[in-house]
């Protein structure tokens, strides 16, 4: 029996050898479309090369794509598991023309693989048409399709469309008579949704293009899209009627019984099947980068995970399950699809911590329902209150409870529901309004209420599409904005960063079919994202879809700061200790700025040890990861948080680094854990280079550390090594030459310095050219020499006082220095005196004189100043009165 990978390489290989090239899938995160939730079909990675807007150096290509579908209007959740055919997760395979091939060779393709290399029973097949298309039934019944077995179909069945705008055209369809002994009619039928008859493949003649307005116009090249859903081929091939029953889904079954010890195929089966379906989608939407979260995609992955967790709890189990399938699926499909294989790990810790956090609300939630269902009459919907509650307080998405209502034969007040879900929005709003924020407050709530919160892509991808949901100009909403206006532009998702967490917001462009705009800063209000930009080019109008282009090298750059920020904060807690926290930081392109609490200034050692402990882990080359956990989770790998921040019930989480035994997290080995929400590089030698420039205070006990990264941190040592480099030529020496004779230079020079005063103070004691003449008087029988000096400076007076006192032996000394004008004083008494003699007296006493005020110091040496050293005279006279009134 062919098993689904041997189908999946059979489908690929088929069209290989007919001059396809096999494409990866791409992520079900959609890089190319604003509209699309997830990845929904083959073509979805194709829809530009259908427009004609782009080209690739293939015409002709096949994949295998992963597809999701759930969340949004069409959500049918609530059937996965209980019919043969819904599926979350699916995979399409297909084969694509790119104005190569049309229909004459897309038929035969279709027909030679599906009876020849599947050897499908020719009889049991039948193929639809649309109406008008008289070439596509034509060419069935030229490969042997009976003409009575060739539907001619009027409907949009036979008219695909890949959504409200874009590529488009009719199609043809086979269908697998699965036998009289089930109900169902063929397509076009009053019976038509029976189960006899099964779509297995469904190719598209892509010609037409479909706009907003309304309007449809021809493609300028013919091309093609098929898809077919290997789990259906698969079933077919494999004898059964169910999807479930093919041998991967089985294995995952298998897997979820032997997990939870409950016989796959008991009353409990239900359940099983489930978490077999939602374990792929929740495991490859992981992969693709979608976390969970009460946003966006985030919360549609939240939904399934909670949905599958709620099937396991039904299956008896104690403790988390669903992480314990990972391994399953990877055999299953790692090999087709390697990012499961990478992501692992990822996967695993995920699943598990959603479903310990959920588990500890999920009994009690339970209880609350069955409260409720209590107290109402026999099969009254739940009260969309109640339902809300279990929402709000127990976590319980509402589709998760309308599941769970199910089995009982019981619905919910859904109107109900989203009544007590606005009046919360509401009441935030109005916390909100009375915090004093901008005045345009009111503006952002309207639109984020309207059009929902900006989704953030850019972790993964710095160019997307998104939809314009709102032009904003000083508070006002625009219909359209022309080139030079101002504004805020709102889309509903963006690869731009909006300024959060010290880091600076993105710039780049935005594109529409009409016109351009320059963003300039991109900030983030009420969970929308604003970018602030110019229109440069044409006009934009709300509604559009535009290309979001960031500006990648400026990106580059602040992501390697924001990562190197990261690295500096763990070298500074090694080496200073675990009392060095964050303060405060900036990630801009040029530079990074870390502000921790730390009381002294850092040693040039410390400085040199941190920057060379950043440096190794540079140079370690290490992945960078992130994970979103709880913050008590967090907390115990050992993350560092953000003191005083309030954090919501889920956190990103960046590790980087590796170091045997004395790390972090849960191998004990990672060297730096943070709790972050911004952008870094994927491996930390991206970050190229670290250099901090050095230590300052920024307050009173933070310290503040700058320093560069990458081709600054590189352009500022070069820089510093051209000018060590001219001036070693200069001075035809070697650097460290250079730096030798610079210290002798230094050493000579602060002998000279100290001989150049010795000098002074020699020249002043012999009298010195412009000297008064040195007067020693008696006055009350005490020594006493005034003197005013040219020539000398203030820190010259101590020493020439002890030279007078010295010369003296006993007496008194009072010099005043001329320094350019104003005056410094200093006084001496030799300590048999300063019992009836102050120096400070002395000092006071001259300083008053001098235009100066105070003056201090002991009584055997004191010094003061004055602003005018004209009055020297003065003031020696004043000094002689105090000597004479002691
Ligand atoms: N794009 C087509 C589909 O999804 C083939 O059915």
């Amino acid at each position: 029996m062919a098993s689904l990978n041997d189908i999946r390489s059979t489908f690929l290989d088929y069209f290989k050898r007919n001059g396809h090239q096999i494409v990866a899938s791409s992520p079900l995160v959609p890089r190319n479309d604003p509209t699309l939730m997830f990845t929904n079909s083959g073509m979805v990675q194709f829809k530009n090369l259908f427009l004609g807007l782009e080209h690739r150096d293939y015409t002709r290509a096949t994949t295998a794509q992963k597809c999701v579908r759930a969340g949004g209007k069409h959500n049918d959740l609530d059937n996965v598991g209980y019919t043969a055919r819904h599926h979350t997760f699916f995979e399409m395979l297909g084969n694509f023309s790119f104005g190569d091939y049309f229909k004459s060779e897309a038929i035969p393709f279709a027909w030679e693989l599906i009876t020849r290399d599947f050897g499908i029973d020719k009889s049991r097949l039948l193929t639809t048409v649309y109406h008008t298309d008289d070439e596509a039934f034509a060419l069935w019944k030229k490969v042997g399709v009976p003409e009575d077995r060739i539907i001619r179909i009027a409907t949009s069945d036979n008219f695909w469309q890949m959504g409200p705008t874009g590529p488009c055209g009719p199609c043809t369809e086979i269908f697998y008579d699965h036998g009289d002994h089930i109900w169902g009619g063929p397509p076009g039928s009053a019976d038509e949704d029976g189960d006899r008859f099964i779509e297995i493949w469904n190719v598209v003649f892509m010609q037409n293009e479909q706009f907003a307005d309304g309007t449809m116009r021809p493609l300028d090249m013919q091309s093609i899209d098929t898809g077919m859903g290997l789990e259906r081929i698969g079933a077919l091939l494999q004898g059964k009627h169910d999807n479930y029953d093919t041998d991967l889904m089985r294995a995952l079954i298998e897997a979820s019984a032997h997990a939870a010890s409950v016989d796959p195929d008991g009353p409990k089966n239900i359940h099983h099947r489930v978490i077999a379906d939602h374990l792929r989608s929740c495991s490859f939407l992981i992969a693709d980068g979608v976390m969970p979260s009460n946003e966006g995609r985030g919360y549609v992955l939240r939904r399934i995970m909670r949905r599958a967790m709620r099937h396991a709890h039904l299956l008896g189990t104690k403790d988390p399950m669903m992480h314990k399938l990972v391994p399953a699926l990877v055999t299953q499909m790692g090999q087709a699809y390697p990012e499961l294989g990478r992501a692992q790990a990822l996967i695993t810790e995920t699943l598990r911590l959603e479903e310990e956090r959920f588990r500890t609300t999920l009994d009690r939630g339970l209880k609350l329902l069955e409260d409720e269902l209590a107290q109402l009459p026999v099969d009254a919907a739940l009260p969309g209150e109640a339902a809300f509650k279990l929402y709000d307080t127990y976590g319980f998405p509402l589709d998760l409870t309308q599941d769970a209502l199910r089995e009982k034969g019981r619905a919910v007040d859904t109107s109900g529901f989203d009544a007590a879900m606005d009046a919360q929005k509401a009441k935030a709003r109005a916390a909100w309004a009375g915090s004093g924020e901008a005045a345009d407050a009111a503006i952002w709530f309207d639109l984020a209420d309207k059009g929902g919160p900006s989704e953030f892509l850019g972790y993964d991808t710095e160019i997307a599409e998104g939809q314009i949901t709102a032009l904003v100009r000083d508070g006002a909403v625009q219909d359209r904005a022309v080139v030079g206006t101002q504004l805020a532009i709102i889309v509903n998702q963006t690869p731009f960063y909006a300024e959060s967490g010290g880091q600076v917001g993105d710039t780049g462009m935005i594109k529409t079919a009409t016109g351009v705009a320059r963003v300039n800063d991109t900030k983030k209000v009420a969970g929308l994202f604003l970018h602030m930009a110019e229109v440069v080019e044409g006009e934009l109008q709300p509604g559009q879809g535009a290309e979001l282009i960031v500006d990648h090298a400026r990106r580059a750059d602040i992501r390697a700061n924001h990562s190197a920020t990261h690295l500096l904060h763990e070298a500074l807690r090694r080496a200073l200790g675990d009392h060095v926290a964050q303060r405060g930081s900036l990630n801009a392109p040029d530079r990074l700025r870390f502000d921790f609490s730390h009381a002294k200034a850092l040693s040039a050692e410390e400085l040199a040890h941190v920057e060379i402990e950043v440096n190794d882990f540079i140079r370690q080359n290490s992945p960078v990861e992130t994970r979103i956990m709880t913050p008590d989770a967090a907390r115990e790998l050992g993350a560092q948080a953000l003191f005083g921040e309030k954090y919501g019930d889920e956190v990103r989480v960046v590790s980087m680094g590796s170091q045997a035994g004395s790390g972090k997290g849960m191998d004990g080995q990672t060297y730096s854990l943070e709790l972050c929400g911004g952008t870094h590089v994927r491996h930390t030698g991206d970050i190229g280079l670290f250099v901090a420039l050095g230590d300052s205070a920024s307050s009173s006990g933070v310290r503040r550390i700058e320093a560069l990264t990458g081709p600054s941190a590189l352009a500022y040592l070069t820089s510093q090594d051209r000018r060590m480099q001219a001036l070693s030529q200069e001075m035809n020496a070697t650097a460290a030459e250079v730096l030798e004779r610079v210290r002798i230079l230094k050493d000579e020079r602060k002998r000279l310095e100290n001989e150049v005063a010795q000098l002074r103070r020699q020249l002043a004691m012999a009298g010195g050219a412009d000297q008064a003449a040195p007067a020693v008087d008696s006055v009350n029988g005490i020594a006493f020499h005034a003197q005013a000096l040219g020539g000398v400076t203030a820190r010259d007076l101590a020493g020439l006082i002890d030279d007078h006192k010295a010369r003296l032996g006993s007496g008194a000394v009072l010099l005043i220095a001329d320094t350019g004008g104003k005056a410094a004083v200093a006084a001496g008494v030799t300590d048999d005196l300063t019992g009836r003699l102050s120096a400070v007296d002395l000092v006071r006493a001259a300083v008053a004189e001098l235009g100066g005020q105070g003056g201090g110091g002991r009584a055997d040496f004191a010094q003061g100043g004055g602003k005018d050293v004209a009055n020297a005279p003065a003031a020696i006279t004043a000094a002689h009165n105090v000597l004479k009134g002691v």
